[in-house]
């Protein structure tokens, strides 16, 4: 028990499946208290028995981390419950596949609300307490995917990249305090995500081989308690990372648009055409080309002498 009275927790998010559920399984083994954040009430109960026969104690907490008063509300339940966040893992994530220009926007924001505000509001206002404490931290659940720009998934892409940026950001502002903030980047991993919009369909994933969530939670949970900055969990996805760090992005971009399209994809300039038979099937543009330069311009750009 901490000196005001309250308990220690581990406060997960998205536990309700995959990788936070996996989480919150790995930290019921040491006895902890785990606090599962997820918005239905059936799958919260059942990993709450999961926790329990792990040797864990589970408090449920159902939430939708996208309403205006989230963190508040996650704060004012963890003082009812006379509870303090000692491990914050920020593991609820949204997925979106499509080209963007074409797609509702509103579905996209929400990418960028879940995996990218919510993450920064909760672990901001969870962390003083833990730098008052000297102790305890923040896991969150970043992705290879936020090493690259991804053409068909821009904003999920864009967004694991503004977890991976804060995340080793605070790392470096907290070190001094005792608290450790820890991004965890996997690849594909077997879970309810990649079965979202047909993305296990798409051919990034099946030439990918996938780690199990347990896999992915182990390593997490290993490498925060060993204070690394970043994890990369598996063999596949240290590879995977290493080739993304090394290619150049004229190679990767396409080779990535490639991997992630989906055929059916209507085209955003408006004709109705699918992409890949209308603006998608024209050859690449330079512009403004040399063809169309006024000759006026042309001449002058001629005269001029390097600098
Ligand atoms: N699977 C992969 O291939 C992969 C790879 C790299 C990184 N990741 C990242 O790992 C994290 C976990 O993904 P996962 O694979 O475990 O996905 P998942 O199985 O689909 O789980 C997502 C979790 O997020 C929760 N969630 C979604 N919207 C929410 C909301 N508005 N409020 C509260 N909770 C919400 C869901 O709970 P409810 O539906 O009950 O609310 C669920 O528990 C994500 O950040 C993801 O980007 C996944």
């Amino acid at each position: 028990m901490s000196q005001n009275g309250l308990r220690p927790a581990v406060v997960v998010t998205g536990a309700t499946s995959g990788i936070g559920r996996a989480m919150a399984k790995v930290a019921a083994r040491e006895r902890r208290i785990v606090v599962l954040i997820g918005r239905s009430p059936e799958r919260l109960d059942l990993v709450a028995g999961e926790v329990r026969e792990q040797g864990g104690e589970p408090v449920v907490l159902n939430l939708d981390l996208l309403a205006q008063d989230a963190t508040r509300r996650v704060q004012d339940f963890l003082l009812e419950q006379r509870l303090v966040c000692d491990i914050l893992v920020n593991s609820a994530g949204l997925g979106f596949q499509g080209l963007s220009a074409s797609n509702p926007v509103d579905a996209q924001l929400a990418v960028i609300d879940l995996n990218a505000r919510a993450l920064v509001e909760l672990s901001l206002a969870l962390i003083p307490a833990m730098v008052a404490r000297r102790g305890g931290g923040v896991i969150n659940l970043g992705s290879v995917a936020g090493m690259i720009p991804g053409p068909q998934m821009a904003v999920y892409y864009a967004s694991k990249s503004f977890v991976a940026s804060f995340s080793q950001a605070l790392y470096q502002e907290l070190r001094p305090t005792g608290v450790t903030v820890t991004c965890a980047v996997p690849g594909p991993v077997e879970t309810e995500f990649l079965e979202g919009r047909g993305i296990k369909q798409l051919p990034i994933f099946t030439s990918l081989p996938a780690l199990s969530a347990e896999e992915v939670a182990e390593s997490a949970w290993q490498g925060f308690k060993k204070g690394r900055r970043l994890v990369v969990p598996g063999l596949a996805s240290k590879i995977a990372a290493a080739a993304i760090s090394i290619m150049p992005l004229r190679f990767a971009l396409p080779l990535i648009d490639a991997l992630q399209r989906r055929n059916n994809d209507k085209c955003p300039c408006g004709s109705g055409k699918k992409f890949r038979n209308c603006c998608g099937s024209a050859p690449r543009r330079r512009w403004p080309s040399k063809s169309v330069l006024p000759k006026s311009r042309k001449r002058a750009g001629d005269q001029a002498s390097p600098s």
